[in-house]
């Protein structure tokens, strides 16, 4: 079986190590290449891969929104979400999913089994914030509230979602959550903000957070503690970067190829030593 992942860049991705050693653990034959597609080349480069008979392949950036109107069918959270991670080709057919949304939740489910009954604040109002933000939804997560930088990104998502902006889901602009921040007991980092090399920066101060008993969670996994997670944690909170959401995405996609869930603690630890490099 051949898999892949279509991007642009694609060069430092991390998922072929993933899924080869996926590939090995479960026994399953089969190779994970990398292959590079420029935007505006998309239709011809995903010809190009059934024509090699690829059986699946991940999509990254830039083609996560772009590759549905390539796509025979779609899952219903890749459809609400309005992006795909991960494709199946099927007798020929292109079937889409997202397994971002629900590569999170595993990841805080382990942190926290109860996170249904607490209030989550999303940081975030991009790509990333809307897959975390339908993925809380569909856990039935009671209380969801969103801030950004641009209101009106995080009141569009609220909207598209169908929930009540200002009852079920309200909105905060970074300033005003900064004061607030105590009414929430997970917070959830989702913009690139504090990622490599731009490291000294965090989206919103946490200098009023009262940290015990709390989670901040950061999507992002380079460099491998954020200074939003450092902050949190200094401040007492229990931390979790992205790397156990990049192992889940992989493993529920691997799954949908393959039908086989792998465990992720190996390709975890080989992950951690690409990333120390
Ligand atoms: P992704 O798909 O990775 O989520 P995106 O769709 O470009 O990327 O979204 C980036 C997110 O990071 C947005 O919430 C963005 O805020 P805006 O909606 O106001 O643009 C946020 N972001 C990016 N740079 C930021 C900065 N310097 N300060 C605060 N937020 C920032």
């Amino acid at each position: 079986m051949l898999l892949g992942v279509i991007g642009d860049p694609v060069e430092h991705s991390l998922s072929p190590v993933i899924h080869e050693e996926f590939f090995r653990i479960t026994g399953v034959q089969g190779k994970y290449k990398k292959f590079y597609i420029k935007k505006g080349m998309l239709n011809e480069g995903v010809k190009k891969l059934l024509n090699i008979g690829v059986s699946g392949f991940n999509v990254t950036v830039p083609h996560k929104e772009d590759i549905i109107p390539l796509l025979d069918e779609i899952d219903e959270t890749a459809r609400k979400i309005g992006a795909v991670n991960t494709v199946k080709v099927e007798k020929g057919k292109l079937i889409g999913y997202n397994t971002d949304a629900e590569g999170y939740i595993l990841s805080l489910k382990q942190k926290d089994p109860t996170f249904h009954n607490k209030k989550t604040l999303i940081i975030g109002a991009g790509g990333a914030a809307k897959a975390i933000y339908y993925a809380l939804v569909n856990n039935n997560v009671k209380s969801i509230d969103i801030c950004n930088r641009s209101l009106n990104k995080a009141e569009e998502l609220i909207k598209a979602s169908n929930r009540i902006l200002g009852e079920e889901s309200r909105v905060y602009s970074l300033p005003e959550v900064e004061g607030k921040i105590n009414e929430f007991d997970i917070l959830i980092q989702t913009t690139s903000v504090g990622m490599s090399p731009n490291t000294n920066a965090s989206p919103i101060s946490l200098e009023n957070l009262q940290g015990n008993g709390k989670i901040a969670s950061d999507i992002i996994y380079t460099p491998n503690e954020t200074k939003f997670l450092q902050e949190a944690k200094e401040k007492g909170a229990l931390t979790f970067n992205g790397v156990n959401m990049l192992l889940y995405q992989a493993a529920l996609a691997f799954e949908i190829w393959t039908n086989k869930r792998p465990p992720i603690d190996t390709a975890r630890e080989l992950m951690l030593k690409q990333l120390e490099g």
